[in-house]
């Protein structure tokens, strides 16, 4: 009798949600507050109660990737009385669509569950991670790789991605670096655009209803990549200059593209945990930004806020959280189990658990749950749109465009099917598929990923080129037996190829190393086969910027190929064979030494900066032991083809601080034999400033194709609003002064300067 009167009331309820209309069908870009959605969400607030508001605002892990402590509380009795706002990490279709059916059908209100996962670069089908597909600077392939991730999870119950992540990146050491765009804010903050729109879809006004439309997570909010020491959870210290100036732009790009939930970062921010800082949460995020989505907490920050030192109890963790304007809290519980409390003794106004309550079910409304709490949930779906042949080729082609060349000599690169030559393969990663799809790989079949040693014997089948295969070490152990091997392979070869590099497992959440040099396994193997005088091509696979001097020196060819994803093997062979010309430029610095870190071009010049030319000066800031220099810059990347930049002229040379612009124009050549696509960047020096301006910064780029000997002009609208920075008085303006521009092919290359001046 019970039970029937309980799911009596929830049909009720869900029939008088339903008689409010079907969802919107505003795109997330457009979406301000929908005084439709709002009016319902209001329907629904109104018959909840203050438990059951709170209960939308926890958020528990179904424990499929426990990426914290595991809690030891069973959420299932919060789920029957309908406490629980979101799941995340539920893998299982069948286990979503048990858990939506009790959500909808044995609550109360039946108010369906929002269902989380970390669908960061792919969910079956995996792209190259974040950072690699970032080197491509290819904004509509990142767009439609989110697009194709989003596809294939919202048929399998997932509506909320967290992602994309879009902390700047400037330390080698930190393993959540894969996760990024690197170490540059205007880059970032495109890519964190082409990546909400693919998550979200809506780029092209699409509604955000459609079946592909996953939630996106603009994350961490704030700093996370500032941790010190690159020690992951560490503490930020940072002005409040570079934290507007470099760090917040991508996140304020996501906000502006309609990102529809942020999540707060571990760390903390000059003394404040970014879990409880009313004043990034509330007043920048909501207040300057205006952001109008919900903030959910990282995996049990808000808890931390215990340990941070910055709360007493977790009851109080849970009011300065949700103060601060923390709307959902993951995994923690501090919510459900303390903030009844917490309003009753007048500690937490009820109008702020109304607020997050709201945000929550607007999301929801927008996501179209409440018309079909099953509409993501679609078998049919699932199997039509899964690792299809066009999802293949689309993460073949990133792979491809992802890969670095950062040495070439002699042209050993690339080795068409034409050349008479044997090819020893050798090294821990040529026959691997595990490690390829990298971190984070959602429901990636490792074991379906191609090797490379698979990419390149379809690649060179029935061709000129033959292959012969040694390990001769495993990631980090090796014997002089295997060694021996792989130096008899290569022996008998023409040309060495050498797969080496990291383990999956190393970069990511928790996965900080201080020695960022291959580990000496590796570079044994690596030794040996150099005394075989054999040229040696490294494909270096990796979730950071690794130390490369030694393979730099000894090493004659280098392709970077990051940890590339279902279709790894073939992208690499493709780029090997030059079927591919590559086109990826580095968007984090490559270091000579640890010691270096942190590294990026975008740095002050100091009072005393050294010439580059000429180091060893005493007096200047210079290192003793080593330059200051990168050994791979920001934007650094080479191609089959050459190219050369010239013509560099602007319409005018100065403008007004204020709604103005210059025309900037400038000739590239293909001054090679082979077509291949060119990244043009435009860097700006702002020579003086009220606070410190960084040596360089990028202010636009092109990917362009051009044919062999081929001319273009390129052509960049520098607007006076794009040289704004936060200055002294932390208000954001263009100031008058002086400034130098570059039309560049990486950020290391001043060829081609111009002057202008802000009036
Ligand atoms: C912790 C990570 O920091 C965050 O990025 C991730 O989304 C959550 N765990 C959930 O897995």
């Amino acid at each position: 009798m019970k039970k029937s009167i309980i799911s009596l009331m929830g049909t009720l309820a869900m029939m008088l949600l339903a008689s409010c209309g079907s969802p919107s069908t505003g795109s997330w870009v457009s979406y301000s507050g929908d005084r439709q959605v709002e009016r319902r969400v209001d329907s629904v607030l109104q018959l909840m109660t203050l438990e059951e508001k709170i209960g939308q605002m926890t958020q528990f892990s179904a424990n499929w990737s426990i990426t914290g402590p595991v809690m030891s509380d069973d959420f299932k009795p919060y789920l029957e009385k309908g406490l629980i706002g979101s799941i995340f990490n539920a893998t299982s279709v069948e286990g979503i669509r048990r858990m939506q059916q009790i959500a909808v059908d044995s609550t109360r209100l039946g108010i369906p569950i929002l269902f989380g996962q970390d669908v960061i670069h792919g969910y079956k089908t995996i792209f190259p991670i974040p950072l690699a597909e970032a080197c491509s600077w290819d904004l509509e392939m990142m767009r439609r790789t989110a697009e194709i991730a989003a596809i294939e999870a919202a048929s399998d119950g997932i509506n909320w991605t967290f992602a994309p992540m879009v902390d700047i990146g400037r330390d080698a050491r930190w393993g959540r670096v894969m996760e990024g765009a690197g170490e540059d804010p205007y880059l970032g903050s495109r890519v964190a655009e082409a990546r909400v729109a693919g998550f979200q879809g809506g780029v092209d006004g699409k509604a955000l209803v459609e079946v592909h439309t996953l939630l996106a997570t603009g994350k961490h909010l704030a700093a996370y990549g500032a941790a010190e020491a690159g020690r992951d959870y560490h503490t930020a210290e940072l002005s409040e200059h570079t934290l507007r100036n470099v760090y917040l732009p991508p996140y304020e790009a996501a906000a502006k593209a309609g990102v529809g939930t942020f999540m707060a970062s571990f760390n903390e921010i000059n003394g404040v945990p970014a879990t409880g800082d009313r004043w990034l949460m509330t007043d920048i995020l909501r207040g300057e930004w205006g952001f109008r989505g919900f903030v959910v907490s990282d995996y049990t920050g808000v808890n931390e806020l215990v340990p941070h030192g910055f709360a007493e109890d977790e009851q109080h963790a849970a009011e300065l959280a949700v103060h601060a304007g923390i709307d959902m809290d993951m995994t923690g519980a501090t919510f459900i189990k303390n903030l009844t409390q917490s309003v009753e003794e007048g500690k937490v106004p009820e109008q702020t658990i109304d607020n997050a309550a709201r945000r929550i079910l607007e999301m929801k409304f927008l996501l179209g749950l409440f018309d079909d709490p099953y509409r993501y949930l679609n078998e049919e779906r699932a199997r039509k749109n899964s690792m299809t042949p066009e999802f293949m080729e689309t993460a073949r082609k990133a792979v491809a465009a992802s890969v670095v060349l950062l040495k070439n000599e002699d042209n050993l690169l690339p080795i068409p099917k034409e050349t008479e030559a044997t090819l020893a393969l050798v090294g821990p990663l040529m026959n691997d598929s595990i490690n390829l799809n990298g971190e984070w790989a959602g429901l990636g079949d490792r074991n379906k990923s191609v090797p490379i040693l698979k990419g390149l014997t379809e690649k060179y089948k029935d061709s000129a080129v033959k292959l012969i295969y040694a390990e001769g070490s495993s990631i980090d152990e090796t014997t002089p037996a295997r060694i021996a091997e792989a130096v008899s392979a290569a022996r008998r070869a023409d040309i060495v190829v050498a797969a080496v590099g990291e383990s999956y497992h190393w970069s990511g959440e928790a996965a900080v190393r201080t020695d960022i040099r291959l580990p000496e396994a590796q570079r044994q193997l690596l030794g040996a086969l150099k005394e075989t005088g054999k040229p040696i091509v490294l494909v270096n696979l990796s979730g950071r910027p690794l130390d490369l001097s030694r393979e730099e020196e000894e090493m004659d060819a280098i392709l970077q190929a990051w940890f590339p994803g279902t279709q790894g093997g073939h992208g690499i062979a493709d780029v090997i064979a030059g079927d591919y010309n590559p086109s990826a430029r580095l968007v984090m610095s490559f270091p000579r030494n640890v010691g270096q870190l942190p590294i990026y071009y975008n740095r002050k010049n100091t009072g005393r900066p050294v010439d580059l030319n000429d180091e060893r000066v005493d007096y200047k800031s210079n290192y003793l032991d080593s330059s200051i220099t990168p050994l791979y810059p920001f934007g650094y990347g080479l191609s089959y083809t050459t190219y050369v930049i010239s013509d560099l002229a602007l319409d005018k040379s100065s403008m007004k601080a204020v709604d103005d612009r210059i025309t900037v124009t400038a000739t590239v050549q293909n001054s090679g034999e082979r077509e291949g696509e060119m990244v043009v960047q435009l860097y700006v020096r702002d020579l003086v400033g009220s606070v410190t301006r960084p040596v360089k910064e990028l202010k636009g780029f092109q990917k362009i194709a051009l044919k062999a000997g081929e001319s273009r002009q390129v052509t960049f609208e520098l607007r006076a609003e794009d040289l704004a920075f936060y200055g002294i008085d932390m208000k954001k303006k263009t100031e008058p002064g002086n400034f130098t521009l570059w039309v560049a092919q990486s950020s290391d290359d001043n060829g081609n300067e111009a002057t202008f001046s802000i009036e």
